[in-house]
């Protein structure tokens, strides 16, 4: 899709992080004037070979107080974006647009007590940005988060979850997180090995973050494979938790991460 070099900005590269071969974390320089909220994505354009621009949604994995921009990617083979965006180099450009979008944003919820953050894959990207945010930490007095992944070298961001207490803006707050790695093709001491929806059922989430699911403390994101989500949202919805709206706040917020 062609646009106009007004709904966009051109930046720059700062840095690349190889998780495995078809996963990865990059850095760019950040327009002063972007401005979102955590758990939001921007639009990220490159152009293809024959000059076209290509653009793709991306959740923001860094801080709003940051000065450069932080995504998390995976490689799809054969696709129109990533390999395209895999050859990049530091130093190289990437276009993004001006607008912030989304709405998997804890503003969404009023009054809960814990919160919940179930990703697989590249959905822990938007709840690494909100874990950045000292409000998540004031506003809760438990977070979860569970990332679900095929195999342990896909379990990104291991270290950063674990040093949030070292964060000069969180520090001893950390200690309200349980994060509970889940690895589905492989086993790891430490991980649960069941899907999330299973792992909800079963009662092992629970088991594993230490603390009960329970309607009027829980408030629960959910981002990752569309299937995870519509399948989690079933399990959830069977025992009365609902989408929260603006005009009806509730305990589920939910995006599908393509
Ligand atoms: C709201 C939103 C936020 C997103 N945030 C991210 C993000 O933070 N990081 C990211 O890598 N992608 C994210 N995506 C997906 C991203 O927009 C692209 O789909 C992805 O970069 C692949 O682009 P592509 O053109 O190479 O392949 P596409 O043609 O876009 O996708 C081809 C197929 O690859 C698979 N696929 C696409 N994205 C993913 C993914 N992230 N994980 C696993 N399988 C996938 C799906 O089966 C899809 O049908 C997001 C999408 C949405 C809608
Ligand atoms: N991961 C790889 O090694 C790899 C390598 C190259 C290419 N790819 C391709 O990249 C794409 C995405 O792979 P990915 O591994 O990042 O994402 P993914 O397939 O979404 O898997 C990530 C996690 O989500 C879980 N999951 C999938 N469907 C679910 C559902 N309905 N309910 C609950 N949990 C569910 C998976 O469990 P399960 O393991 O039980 O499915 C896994 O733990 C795929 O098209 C894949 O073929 C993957």
């Amino acid at each position: 899709m062609a646009q106009s070099a007004d709904r966009y900005t051109v930046q720059r590269i700062l840095s690349i992080r190889r998780w495995t071969p078809h996963l990865f974390s990059f850095r760019i320089t950040r327009d002063p004037g972007f401005r979102f909220v955590p758990g939001q994505f921007a639009r990220l354009g490159l152009p293809k070979a024959d000059g076209q621009l290509v653009w793709r949604a991306y959740s923001v994995v860094s801080a709003p107080y940051d000065e450069y921009l932080e995504f998390y990617s995976i490689v799809v083979p054969g696709g129109e974006f990533t390999p395209l965006l895999a050859q990049r180099e530091v130093g190289d450009t990437i276009l993004v647009e001006k607008m912030n979008y989304g709405f998997l944003t804890t503003d969404r919820f009023e009054s809960g007590k814990d919160l919940w953050l179930l990703a697989t894959g590249t959905g822990l990207a938007p709840f690494m940005s909100i874990l950045y945010d000292p409000d998540t930490w004031r506003d809760y007095e438990n977070i979860v988060l569970a990332h679900s992944v095929r195999t342990v070298a896909e379990l990104s961001y291991r270290e950063e979850i674990a040093r949030l207490h070292e964060h000069p803006l969180i520090g001893e707050a950390a200690r309200k997180l349980a994060y509970v790695p889940i690895v589905t093709r492989e086993s790891m001491e430490g991980a649960l090995g069941k899907r999330i929806p299973a792992l909800i059922e079963s009662g092992e989430l629970e088991g594993a973050a230490g603390l009960p699911l329970d309607r009027e403390r829980s408030r629960i994101m959910i981002c990752g494979n569309p299937e995870m989500v519509a399948d989690t949202r079933k399990v959830l919805g069977e025992m009365g938790y609902r989408l929260s709206r603006r005009a009806e706040p509730a305990q589920l917020a939910v995006e599908n991460a393509w």
